[in-house]
């Protein structure tokens, strides 16, 4: 299998991370291809937490590579804070490649990111305010800044010049800020650049060389289906595409490099931020599932709303990606609750039903889930290791959500540790042996 993606099919936050970790100590690169610092991943370690926004979670493997792709939004701050972060913590990191056309985050974009969502008041989005909108926003308009800018001091002058100039009215609040400064800006940037220089590299041909060699290319997604541009419960989104098909173009591979497509869902659904939620759990059973799942955003430490596994938007996000297989995160965590519930249809005013993913705004605002009810467990979780050590009722949800998506369970999670995952018959041969 030479290109496996992994891609959130929710609304994020799904355990993308620990997923990623576990399969890249088969991988020989993983690459980001899409998204920012908005991301959160988490990944576990013999106990010891770490968490990624930009560097991928293949990096605790010594040597690994590991490359953000021109399709993600770097901010150079952060980026580094990170390497000298797992650098402390004596992770080698020297596998990092960074795209020379990623395209950066600046600190007018984190400006403008807190001033759009001031001004939205009551209709504001909830972004992570990383700066992430109006970084695609100057990608898509031709003033972007990108990686490759950093090297030459004189191109780098000009260009923030030629992006700043536009954004001067929206910027006037802002105007005595330092940071907004032309030269200090420049000045900045270009020492960041400095440090990063031996990471910057051209990715997409490190990504054919792997594939050429037989090797395996883990494409990393961040956020989730319903958060994508295009695809997602719009304007209630992130500002890049999340879907499988991102990969190709935020990596710089074809279609054809791309063999499977695995969905990360977790065994109910969360959500941080503004936006319909037909699932969604406004009660105290909604506030247990948030303590149980430590449902409190990555990033953003935000409280994650919570809600019942909603299988019409699963569906969809399994016919939009492509999905080949399904990988269950948390099921641990519903653990104790007598009766589960699993949305197969949404209902919407006057007795309509949705057997589909609707694609009207206004009705997904109004819809809520139509149930039905599954048997739930009482057994702890946490030790099992294969579908047989699980309770028959838990075996029998996860069956449920494969007959109704059509595709296979590939992996379940049973705690946030690394080893806490159970690999079935069709991730058996990307498991490591130590497993
Ligand atoms: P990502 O953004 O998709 O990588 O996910 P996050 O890291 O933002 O959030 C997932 C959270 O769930 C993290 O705190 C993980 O450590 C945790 N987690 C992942 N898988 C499991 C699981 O199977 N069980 C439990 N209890 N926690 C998990
Ligand atoms: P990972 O990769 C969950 C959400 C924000 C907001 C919307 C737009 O950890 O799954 P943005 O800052 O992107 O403009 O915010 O998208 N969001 C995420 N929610 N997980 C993420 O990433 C997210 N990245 C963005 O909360 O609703
Ligand atoms: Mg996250």
């Amino acid at each position: 299998m030479p290109g496996l993606v992994i891609v959130g099919a929710q609304w994020g936050d799904e355990g993308k991370g620990k997923v990623v970790d576990l399969l890249a100590e088969q991988a020989d690169l993983v690459i980001r291809f899409q998204g920012g610092n908005n991301a959160g991943h988490t990944i576990v370690r013999d106990g010891e937490t770490f968490k990624f926004h930009l560097i991928p979670s293949g990096i605790l493997y010594p040597g690994k590579l590991c490359a953000i792709g021109n399709g993600v939004v770097v901010d150079p701050k952060v980026l580094t804070a990170e390497i000298d972060e797992l650098r402390r913590r004596r992770i080698d990191t020297s596998g990092l490649r960074i795209s020379a056309n990623a395209h950066l985050i600046m600190p007018y974009h984190k400006l403008l990111d807190q001033e759009g969502e001031a001004k939205l008041g009551k209709l504001q989005i909830g972004t992570t305010r990383r700066g992430i909108g109006p970084c695609y926003a100057d990608k898509a308009s031709r003033l972007g800044i990108r990686m490759q800018d950093l090297l030459d001091e004189k191109i780098l002058r000009k260009k923030i010049y030629a992006a700043l100039e536009p954004k001067r009215s929206m910027l006037r609040p802002y105007a005595k800020e330092p940071e907004l400064d032309l030269h200090t800006m420049t000045e900045e940037y270009r020492i960041l650049g400095h440090r990063l220089e031996t990471h910057i590299a051209d990715t997409a041909p490190i990504a054919w060389r792997v594939e050429d060699e037989g090797g395996l290319v883990l494409f990393e997604g961040a956020q989730g289906t319903l958060l994508d541009i295009d695809h997602g419960t719009y304007p209630f989104v992130t500002s890049s595409n999340v879907v499988a098909g991102s990969a190709c173009a935020g990596a710089g591979v074809g279609p054809r490099s791309i063999d499977e497509v695995w969905g990360i869902a977790k065994a109910y659904t969360t959500r941080v931020g503004a936006g319909p939620f037909p699932t969604e759990l406004e009660d105290s059973l909604g506030e247990s599932i948030r303590e149980a799942g430590r449902e409190f955003g990555t990033t953003t430490g935000r409280p994650r709303r919570t809600g019942w596994l909603d299988l019409v938007a699963l569906r969809y996000a399994t016919r939009v990606n492509g999905l080949t297989g399904l990988v269950v995160t948390k099921l641990d965590v519903l653990t104790g609750i007598d009766q589960l519930q699993v949305a197969v249809r949404y209902l919407g005013p006057e007795g309509a039903r949705f057997d589909e993913y609707p694609y009207h705004q206004s009705i997904l605002h109004r819809a809520h889930g139509d149930y039905v009810q599954l048997p739930g467990w009482h057994e702890d979780l946490s030790g099992a290791r294969s579908l047989e050590d699980l309770p028959a009722n838990a075996r029998a949800y996860l069956d449920y959500i494969s007959d109704f998506l059509g595709i296979p369970v590939v992996m379940t999670g049973v705690g946030p540790g690394r080893d806490e995952m159970i690999w079935t018959g069709a991730a058996e041969r990307l498991r490591p042996a130590a497993a």
